[in-house]
C-alpha cells in the first residue's frame, strides 16, 4: 500500500504541510520565555502575537466587516447550540430554527431549553433529500435571530443559497462548511464553525459575531461563555485553547498560500464534482440519496445498491488506504468528507476503488 487518506467528517485529514510545520514549531522554544506552544502563557507576548496573527488572517481571508468580532472559544459547536440562544435571546420570545437533518435537529434540541423555538421550515426527509424549501419560511414578529446549518455533514445535504431573514439576523452553524469557499459575512449576525475540519483540531470554535448583537442583554450566561465578555478581553478572559489557535494560524497560512477562498471553492468542486459523477454513472451499483443542487460538495453521502456489500466495500477501502468511509451512525452507508485538505489524488484513489470493487462485485 502506498499513500493512506483519511476520510472522516471530524476530526479529519489536515493538510501535510501544516502537519510538518506543526512538527517543527510546536516543539520550538519562543526567545522571550523559553516556552514551547505547549507550555506557553496565554497572557503572554508570544502568545498574543500568535493569536492576533490567527485573527488577522482569518478576517482576511472572509473579509469580516470592521463591526464583527471574531472569537476564538474553547469547546465544540455543540456548546454554541447552548451559548447562542443564551447571548441572543435578549428580551425577545421566539427563535427561529430552519430544520435541515441531524446537527440543526440537535441545535433545535438544545435551544428549545432556553427559548420558545418556532420551526422557521421544515426538512422534508423525502427522497431524494433535500434542504428545505427557501421560502416562505415562518419567522415570528419577536425573533432574536434565525438559525440555519448551510451544511448539514451527517445528511450530506448543502443548501443552494440563502434564506432571506429580512430584518431578522440569520446565525449560522458553518461548521463543515466554513472556509471551504468564499462568503458574504455581512448576511450573518452570527456564524460559528468548530475547528476539527477545515480549521485544524478538536476543542476549538471560531464565532463571529455582529457588534450589535452584543450590546443585547443576555440571558444568566457563565461569564467564560459571554460574547461580550470574551469579545472585550480577545478571546483571553480564560485560557483558551492555545494549540488549537496556533494550529488554525497554520490552516489559514496555508489556505492563502492556496489561493485563498476562491482557490478552495475551485478545488473542492472539482473534487465534489469527480465524485458525484463517479456515482451517478455507476449504473446504480453506487446511488447517492440526495438531490443534485442540494448535495454537499465536502460531505459525499452514498450507498450500495446491496446494502449487504456496504461494509465489505468499506474494508475493501481500507485495505487499499482509504480509511473511515462508513456513514453517520444515524444514516449508515458510505460517506467521503473531501475538505480542504484532501487531495484530489486521494479522491482518484477512492473512485478507482470504487471500480475496482464494482469491477468483483457488480
Ligand atoms: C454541522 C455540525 N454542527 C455541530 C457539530 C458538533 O460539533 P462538536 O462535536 O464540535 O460539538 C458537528 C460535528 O460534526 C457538525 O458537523
Amino acid at each position: 500500500m502506498s499513500a493512506r487518506y483519511n476520510f472522516a467528517a471530524g476530526s479529519s485529514e489536515m493538510p501535510a504541510a501544516v502537519l510538518e510545520r506543526a512538527r517543527t514549531e510546536l516543539f520550538a522554544r519562543a526567545d522571550d520565555d523559553g516556552s514551547t506552544a505547549f507550555e506557553r502563557p496565554f497572557t503572554g507576548a508570544t502568545f498574543g502575537a500568535t493569536l492576533a496573527h490567527a485573527r488577522a488572517r482569518l478576517k482576511d481571508l472572509l473579509a469580516v466587516p470592521d463591526n464583527y468580532h471574531i472569537l476564538f472559544l474553547a469547546g465544540g459547536a455543540t456548546q454554541q447550540f447552548s451559548m447562542v440562544p443564551l447571548n441572543l435571546l435578549g428580551n425577545a420570545a421566539h427563535v427561529a430554527y430552519a430544520d435541515s437533518g441531524h446537527w440543526s435537529q440537535r441545535a433545535i434540541g438544545e435551544a428549545g431549553r432556553y427559548a420558545a423555538v418556532t420551526i422557521a421550515a421544515r426538512y422534508q426527509g423525502e427522497r431524494p433529500l433535500a434542504a428545505p424549501p427557501l421560502s416562505p419560511w415562518r419567522l415570528p414578529d419577536d425573533c432574536a435571530y434565525c438559525h440555519i446549518t448551510p451544511n448539514e455533514t451527517a445528511d450530506g445535504i448543502a443548501y443552494p443559497a440563502l434564506p432571506d431573514c429580512g430584518a431578522v439576523p440569520l446565525v449560522a452553524d458553518a461548521t463543515s462548511c466554513l472556509l471551504t469557499a468564499p462568503l458574504d459575512v455581512s448576511r450573518f449576525g452570527l456564524l460559528y464553525a468548530a475547528a476539527q475540519k477545515n480549521l485544524g483540531i478538536a476543542g476549538m470554535t471560531v464565532v463571529i459575531v455582529r457588534d450589535d448583537l452584543l450590546r443585547r442583554p443576555a440571558l444568566l450566561v457563565p461569564s467564560s461563555c459571554d460574547y461580550r465578555v470574551q469579545a472585550a478581553q480577545g478571546s483571553r478572559a480564560n485560557t483558551p485553547p492555545t494549540i488549537a489557535i496556533v494550529l488554525a494560524g497554520m490552516m489559514f497560512d496555508w489556505i492563502v498560500q492556496q489561493g485563498g477562498l476562491a482557490g478552495m471553492q475551485a478545488c473542492g468542486q472539482r473534487k465534489a464534482a469527480l465524485l458525484y459523477d463517479a456515482i451517478d454513472t455507476s449504473a446504480g451499483f453506487f446511488r447517492a440519496p440526495v438531490a443534485p443542487g442540494h448535495r454537499s460538495p465536502v460531505n459525499v453521502r452514498f450507498e450500495l445498491a446491496y446494502p449487504a456489500l456496504t461494509t465489505p466495500f468499506i474494508e475493501y477501502a481500507a485495505q487499499n488506504g482509504l480509511h473511515n468511509l462508513r456513514g453517520h451512525g444515524a444514516f449508515g452507508g458510505v460517506r467521503a468528507s473531501l475538505y480542504n485538505a484532501m487531495p484530489e489524488e486521494g479522491l482518484r484513489a477512492l473512485i478507482a476503488c470504487m471500480a475496482d470493487f464494482t469491477r468483483n462485485h457488480g
